[in-house]
This record gives C-alpha cells, structure tokens and sequence, in this order.
C-alpha cells in the first residue's frame, strides 16, 4: 500500500525558516522536511538541530540538508528567503533585495518540474508573493503568503487582554497589507459567534476603555515592536507557516487570512493581498468576500495602492 508521504522544503534557513521548520518538526505536520539555503554550512547545522528534536515527538519526521534539484519532488515549499528590515525601515523598504531574491529562487525551482504549492513568508509578503506566482507560472491556487494570518494572530492575543476571552474564541481578521496599511474587519470581528460591536453596544461602561484605533494600532506595530527588542521576528511566523502548512496538507477547509492573488474578489485584480481564504490540499480554494463597511473598504483600497505603487518600482 502506498501512502502519500508529505514532502515539504524550507527555502531560507535563517530565524524564519528555522522556526517554521522547528514548529512543522514538532506539531509532526510533515514526513520529510527538506532545507535549503545559500549558506550550506549553516542549513546543516540548522538540519542535525532539528534532527536531535525527532525523538521527543510522537512520529518521525525525516530531516535532512538539500538543494534544488530536491524541489522537483516536494508537495510544499515554504519561501522565507530574505532580510528583516533595518532599523528604522519598513517592510516595504525590503523590496528590492528580496524581490532579486525571490525571482533567482522561483527560477531555480521551476526549473526542477515543481508543480506543488508555494507558501511565501519573505517579506514584503504579499508583492513578494505576487512576483512569484507570475515568475513561476502556477495557477493562482498554488502560491499564497502568509499575508496577515500572523496579524489576525495578533489582533486575537491583543483583543483577548481586554476581554479575557481565549483569543482562539475570537474570530476575525486583520486585512490587506501585512504591513503600516493593514486593517482590522471589526464589523466581522465575533466573540463566541456575537458581534463585537453588539457586544460594545451592550456593555459600554464596562468596555468603554477599549479604542479600537488603539488596538488596530498595536497590531499593525506589534512586528517592530518586537524586531526593536530582538532584532527580528520568528516564533510568530513561524507558527503561522505551520498552521497554513498543516492545514494545506490536511484538506482542512479552514479559513485563514492568507495573501492571495486576487482576481475581481473586493474589486480588486492583480494583487495579492491578507484575505480570508478556504485553505484546502489545492492551496486557496476560493477567497472569502466580507461585506465590508465604505470605511473598510476606504482602507482596503488604500493597501492596494501602496502594494501597486511599490509593485511598480520592480516592474510588476
Ligand atoms: C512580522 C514579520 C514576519 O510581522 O513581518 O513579524
């Protein structure tokens, strides 16, 4: 009996790639676990760590050091190849490093006969996550970013502070960039299924401390806020690629804000923005569209200005 094995290559091997290939190792998400980067010497290192971490888990997990030629066979590669910003940088201020980056990287890949799925963390996430979907040729379904789910993360651990609710009842997203234009949908935001805004209707003295400005604030800064104290971030993102990785592999249906390629979804094309998204073994089987309030919408259309604008500077 042949059973399909989950075959996954981690392309970057520096905070990033290495925490999500710790998070995949532990949560056992795959059967084998390929890494890559340029600095060889380190990816092993990075390799024989991860090794020693297998017997303490509940299934083997094959960990070994590879290169492209490796990429033909793999159902995922995880992208993650690239710099944090300096301080005092944006994201965006990235761009142009880690789109040379992202394009020798699509090329090399393609090159092997890949046709699985491409989860890209390399920011800024979601032009970056563009320029490799049109480099690579992939249907749209096939390459996605981890766009503003770690947002999303984010805006629950904040929110669940101010309620004391387990932010994984809390459900709702943080939309558009991953990035200063990034937005949170509190008209869709739920508590345990009620409205939040029904909720702050209902209880205005007891949560008349909550700004949601303040708080849509938070998020968007909480990545500096971080790389201020530690130099970058990982333990965040990488849990965000395993969660995405583990529920490609699963089929499991569930909605995730991913960046995306959007096609007409929010009257909006040639994009890739956080959107809510069904995530199934496919990739993104279809774009969840919010009925957004104007306000919303202002600021959506606001992201993908900026995203067009930069998306112009490397041709795309
Ligand atoms: C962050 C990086 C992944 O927001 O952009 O932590």
């Amino acid at each position: 009996m042949i059973c399909s094995t989950r075959k996954v290559a981690i392309i970057g091997t520096g905070f990033v790639g290495a925490s999500a290939g710790y998070s995949i190792v532990n949560q056992n998400i795959v059967d084998e676990l390929v890494l890559i980067d340029v600095n060889r010497e380190r990816a092993y290192g990075e390799v024989m760590d991860l090794q020693h971490c297998v017997d303490f888990t509940t299934s083997r997990t094959k960990v070994r050091l590879g290169s492209y030629e490796d990429c033909k066979n793999m159902d995922i590669i995880i992208v993650t190849a690239g710099g944090p910003p300096k301080p005092g940088q944006t994201r965006l201020d990235t761009l142009e490093i880690s789109a040379k980056i992202a394009k020798s990287i699509v090329h090399e890949v393609m090159k092997t006969g890949f046709s699985g799925i491409f989860l890209v963390a390399s920011n800024p996430v979601d032009i970056i996550t563009y320029l490799i979907w049109k480099e690579s040729g992939l249907p749209r379904n096939q390459v996605l970013g981890t766009g503003t789910s770690l947002d999303s993360s984010r805006l629950k651990s904040i929110l669940s502070e101010h309620i004391d609710v387990d932010p994984r009842s809390i459900q709702g997203y943080t939309m558009g960039e991953h990035g200063d234009s990034q937005f949170v949908a509190w008209s869709h935001l739920t508590i345990g299924g009620k409205p939040f805004m029904q909720i702050l209707e209902e209880h205005k003295e007891k949560y008349s401390g909550i700004d949601l400005d303040e708080i849509t604030d938070q998020v968007r800064k909480a990545g500096f806020e971080i790389l201020n104290r530690k130099g970058t971030t990982y333990y965040g993102i990488g849990n965000a690629i395993a969660y995405i990785t583990r529920s490609i592999f699963n089929d499991d249906y569930k909605i995730i804000a991913v960046s995306t390629v959007l096609d007409g979804e929010y009257g909006m094309k040639d994009v890739c923005m956080g959107v809510p998204a069904i995530i199934t073994r496919s990739g993104v089987k279809e774009v969840v569209e919010l009925r957004l309030t104007e306000d919303e919408m202002e600021k959506f259309r606001h992201s993908e200005q900026i995203l067009k604008e930069h998306m112009a500077i490397i041709g795309l």
